[in-house]
């Protein structure tokens, strides 16, 4: 087991292991009082596993509640949101209770948004089981639902109590969906750790060695959820290095948006990173060897690298992203494998960037 101290303004744990669902009660009791659990789960990941974290709970002396949507992006929704906060108060949860999410990025940022809202505040436990949620979205805070208008328009920063992540759950996640999260494995290599990206380069985290080797891939996911801490802990400190975290994503958002959401962010990500790290390579910043390594790793984890949008479609779509400041926007350029630097671009200059960096041709 790996426990991880997060040290934001309101220091909380990540605990990594095998077995946790069947502890999750003795966990909870130990950060949380009260005398109620809310779980928030979808209806891939309730069937598998709320019936053990429920047990867990009740076990601990909780009254459990559970509340189980549709899964799937299109229901990280105010309609959703409502209906939670709704059986919240239907189940009479107080402010000293707390909301339990189970299950991927989509259920974690729902369930903490609406954490953060109830009765302007309850408490908060993340139980990711999909690899991008235990990677990514389960650290740092950042609660939300989809508008209309756009993916993650309204939310809020929203701490856990802690964070329970038992890797035995990924045994259940299809090929494509492991794939999807190795996006942001790879990507925390190239940012912060050479060797994390040298471990991925020979041993590709996959399905195959989920079930064949999980102390690895605990190991590998605790290095994971350290880097993200890292950079969520420094950044409450000097703002600016959470920027880090969009490598390959200013070009990867802009693909997702060219293809109406039909592909995985991860894939997305992985064409971004190749992208920025190709042009970055054409203006001497590093050598030719660190696009053609990322690109060898993403393809090795299943990820395609190459995108059919043309430099126009995707200097268009990278318009509307909200991260952009005026007629200007912070890139990430690697450096070499494991250190990136941010920098501040013209829109003209972006423009260069996504034609020197996108390789058309055959998605692998
Ligand atoms: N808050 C943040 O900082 C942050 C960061 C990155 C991404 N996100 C958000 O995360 C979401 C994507 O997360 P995701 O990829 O986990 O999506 P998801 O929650 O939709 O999960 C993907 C699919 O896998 C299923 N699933 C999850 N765990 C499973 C398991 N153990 N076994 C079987 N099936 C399982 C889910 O039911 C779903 O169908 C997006 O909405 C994105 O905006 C948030
Ligand atoms: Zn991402």
């Amino acid at each position: 087991m790996h426990v991880i101290d997060v040290t934001t303004h309101k220091p909380y744990q990540v605990v990594i292991g095998t077995m946790l669902l069947e502890r999750t009660g003795e966990i909870v009791r130990g950060v949380c009082g009260g005398e109620h659990a809310v779980i928030i789960t979808d209806s891939n990941v309730g069937p598998l596993y709320a019936h053990i974290v429920r047990e867990s709970l009740e076990h601990a002396g909780y009254a459990v509640s559970v509340f189980t949507f549709p899964a799937g992006e299109e229901h990280k929704c105010a309609a959703t949101l409502i209906d939670a906060l709704e059986f919240c108060a239907e189940a009479q949860l107080s402010r000293s209770d707390c909301v339990v999410a189970l299950g991927g990025g989509v259920t974690g940022d729902l369930a903490g948004f609406a954490a953060a809202t109830y009765m302007r505040g309850c408490r908060f436990v993340q139980m990711p089981t999909s690899l991008l949620a235990m990677v990514d979205s389960s650290v740092g805070g950042k609660t939300a639902i989809d508008l209309k208008a756009g993916k993650n328009l309204a939310g809020a920063f929203w701490q856990p109590d802690v964070v329970i992540a038992d890797i035995g759950c990924l045994g259940t996640l299809d090929e494509e969906r492991v794939a999807d999260g190795c996006g942001e494995v790879i990507k925390h290599g190239v940012i912060a750790d050479e060797d994390l990206f040298a471990t991925l380069e020979q041993t590709p985290l996959n399905a195959d060695l989920i079930h064949r080797d999980l102390a690895h891939v605990e190991r590998l996911i605790a290095r994971n959820i350290e880097i993200k801490r890292d950079v969520v802990v420094a950044d409450e400190r000097e703002s600016n290095l959470r920027k880090l975290l969009n490598f390959g994503h200013s070009i990867g958002h802009a693909i997702e948006a060219c293809a109406e959401y039909q592909l995985g962010h991860g894939t997305c990500v992985a064409m971004g990173m190749v992208a920025i790290a190709r042009a970055a390579a054409a203006r001497g910043v590093c050598g030719n060897d660190v696009p053609e390594r990322i690109e060898a790793t993403c393809r090795a984890h299943g990820l395609a690298t190459r995108t059919s949008f043309t430099t126009d479609e995707i200097f268009a779509a990278a318009l509307h992203d909200k991260k952009r400041t005026g007629d200007s926007i912070d890139i990430v350029l690697p450096h070499r494998i494991g250190a990136c630097n941010i920098e501040r671009v013209s829109l003209a200059e972006f423009k260069h960037l996504i034609e020197d960096g996108i390789q058309t041709g055959a998605c692998a």
